[in-house]
């Protein structure tokens, strides 16, 4: 049987791609951002998947305002990268697991969530930049992303936008799938974006470190209690980007019951205009 075998949550900085693309990430700024992914990288090549189902948003570059899913699975056997700002990341195509995927939405859809079922999809810097973080740069021509990924793409962007308790439950349905697929697969489930961040308006540049901090304590000690916090508190304490943190529900969501093994956390301000968030949580058996 697959099994979800852990968590692990980042933000998605576009900025951090470009920084990598453009040979920038030995510079002082970014040295302090990519510190805070070492033990990451070497954690992931000891314990590599062989699926990461990954939780992000699209930033209007796979879907446009015609067009916008709540929920959006992956179902296609691969995903081109593309991007606004800087352009396509000179990243690896990304490779898919249809089956998985196909599996995944029969079983969280007769579960009661509407998904919709993506069968050609374009994936952004919110899926790509948090698979360099974990996985490196590509060092040479002929790199492959070492596992497969499924892109999950949920609306943060365009309101109404689900709430923290749809996503968290959305998780346990996930899980659910992953646990009735009948090959022996080692899943992980990564959320992504956050952590506080405001890109517009007055507040543009807002961050909030209280706020951050204690996100991070209730996602590992109580998520379920996390998961009741309404929007307009996302929107008030973390800005309007950071709204993107129900994102990280989902992935916790999708976590057994056993209090998780924490085996990494980091923080940290700036990163563009946010700040960076990194937490990886293993399952207990
Ligand atoms: C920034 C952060 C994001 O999460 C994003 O999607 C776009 C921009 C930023 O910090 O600039
Ligand atoms: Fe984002």
């Amino acid at each position: 049987m697959a099994r979800i075998s852990a968590s692990v949550y980042t933000s998605h900085v576009p900025a951090i791609g470009a920084a990598l693309d453009q040979g920038k990430s030995g510079e002082p700024y970014w040295q302090k951002v990519f510190s805070g992914y070492e033990k990451s990288k070497q954690w992931i090549k000891a314990n590599p998947p062989d699926v990461v189902f990954l939780v992000y948003n699209d930033h209007a570059n796979a879907f446009s305002l015609d067009l916008i899913p709540t929920f959006a699975i992956g179902c296609a056997a691969e995903f081109q990268p593309a991007d606004e700002g800087w352009g396509p990341r000179p990243v690896p195509m990304v490779r898919g697991h249809p089956e998985l995927a196909a599996h995944i939405a029969q079983s969280v859809i007769q579960d009661d969530f509407d998904l919709t079922i993506a069968n050609k999809m374009d994936v952004d810097h919110g899926l790509t930049v948090p698979l360099s973080l974990m996985f490196g740069q590509p060092p040479a021509d002929d790199f492959r992303w070492p596992c497969a990924v499924i892109p999950f793409a949920v609306n943060v962007v365009q309101y109404p936008v689900p709430s923290g308790r749809r996503c968290y439950q959305l998780g346990r349905a996930i899980r659910r799938a992953v646990d009735s697929f009948d090959q022996p697969l080692n899943v992980q489930i990564w959320g992504t974006g956050g952590m506080s961040h405001q890109l517009q308006g007055p507040r543009a540049g807002l961050i909030n470190r209280e706020f951050d901090r204690d996100f991070l304590d209730r996602l590992i000690a109580d998520p379920a209690a996390l998961a009741s916090m309404p929007h307009i508190d996302y929107v008030r304490e973390a800005g309007s980007e950071g709204i993107e943190l129900v994102m990280w529900l989902i992935a916790r969501g999708a976590m057994n019951d056993k209090p998780p093994r924490v085996v990494h956390r980091f923080y940290h301000v700036p990163a563009s205009n946010t700040a960076v968030g990194h937490l990886i949580l293993e399952n207990q058996e």
